[in-house]
């Protein structure tokens, strides 16, 4: 049982947050650069990690403020070690190392995937054997989790994420960036039915979305403007969630896991939710939108069920392992 300060830094969020024994949220903030990449089409490196230093240490001190809790109520320092951009991961391992060394506090790293699953177990009594489906802008895949430390991965996507199919056909429409958000909104308004978009054709458990961001594509070049972005929107956002939604559940038929979580940032898309509630046999489980996305109560959680204590001679990961 302990109380986490966790930071997250892994990609185009700087956040901080304080979570009790993996569940009791008590203070979360994120500061987004999403504004300063927006010009570019998609994260910069190099911009993300400036803007990382800059924001760092003083959402530290606000959460620490506002969950009324001093250095010596904490178990341990948690942030992110992978996977994710070398450079932004590096400044909040920099800032979890320094603090839990100056503080002498235990230093606690988590893998941001663990963490998007462990987000579930915020204000909730959610405990294994579960399936989760975790789909974000890099990963899409289907985990089945027998205990908190680890999962075996079921199926997974042979190409894009589902997110980065997402955020593809975003740009393909002319919407921002990223296109996720902006796309569920869109499709909202539009009619699923006026375009035909295949799912991806791959046996088992795994995902392809490169095929459907290709026919997209060939869609749009054969239209003439303006593009009926809201009817494009819904139906390619009805061919991803149909088929995450089908294959998710024959995973928890196979596992007769007894229910089923979604996690990641596209875990906050509204189809999906309600789409996976209606048709699945056991209960379904997700975070909060803004739990869904990267934030820092999810390494604050994960390092309450699965962290792993670390050396000062950690460095950080890019690549899932
Ligand atoms: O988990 P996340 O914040 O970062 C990664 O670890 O990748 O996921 C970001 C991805 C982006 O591709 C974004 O477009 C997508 O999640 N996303 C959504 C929604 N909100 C965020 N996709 C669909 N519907 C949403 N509402
Ligand atoms: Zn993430």
């Amino acid at each position: 049982m302990a109380t986490y300060l966790g930071i997250e830094s892994s990609c185009d969020e700087t956040a901080a947050a304080v979570v009790k024994d993996g569940r009791v949220l008590l203070a979360s903030r994120l500061i987004s650069q999403t504004d300063l990449h927006q010009q570019f089409g998609g994260v910069v490196p190099e911009v993300a990690a400036r803007s990382h230093v800059n924001a760092i240490n003083q959402l530290v001190e606000e959460v620490l403020q506002e969950a009324k809790v001093s250095p010596k109520d904490l178990g341990g320092i948690a942030c992110t070690q992978g996977p994710g951009l070398i450079g932004t991961l590096l400044v909040g391992l920099s800032c979890a190392k320094a603090l839990a060394w100056s503080w002498d506090l235990p230093l606690v790293t988590v893998d941001h995937l663990m963490a998007h699953v462990c987000a579930n177990f915020i204000n909730t009594e959610l405990e294994p054997p579960f399936i989760a489906l975790l789909v974000s802008g890099g990963h899409t895949q289907i985990i089945h989790f027998e205990n908190y430390r680890e999962g075996k991965i079921l199926g997974q996507t042979l190409d894009d994420a589902a997110g980065e199919a997402y955020d593809k056909v975003a740009r393909l429409l002319g919407l921002g960036y990223p296109g996720g958000p902006i796309v569920d909104r869109m499709a909202k308004t539009g009619n699923p039915l006026s375009f035909k978009f295949p799912e991806g054709q791959v046996d088992g458990l795994d995902f392809s979305f490169s095929g459907l961001k290709t026919a997209v594509l060939r869609t749009v070049q054969k239209l003439t403007p303006p593009l009926p972005q809201a009817d494009l929107a819904a139906a390619f956002q009805d061919a991803v969630v149909r088929v995450l939604v089908k294959k998710t559940i024959a995973a928890q038929e196979k596992t007769n896991a007894k229910c089923i979580v979604l996690a990641g940032g596209v875990a906050a898309n509204s189809e999906l939710r309600s789409r996976m509630k209606e048709q699945s046999p056991v209960p379904v489980y997700f975070p909060s939108p803004s739990l869904c996305t990267d934030n820092a109560a999810m390494v604050a959680a994960a390092a309450h069920f699965c962290g792993q204590p670390a050396a000062f001679n950690i460095g950080v990961y890019s690549r899932q392992r």
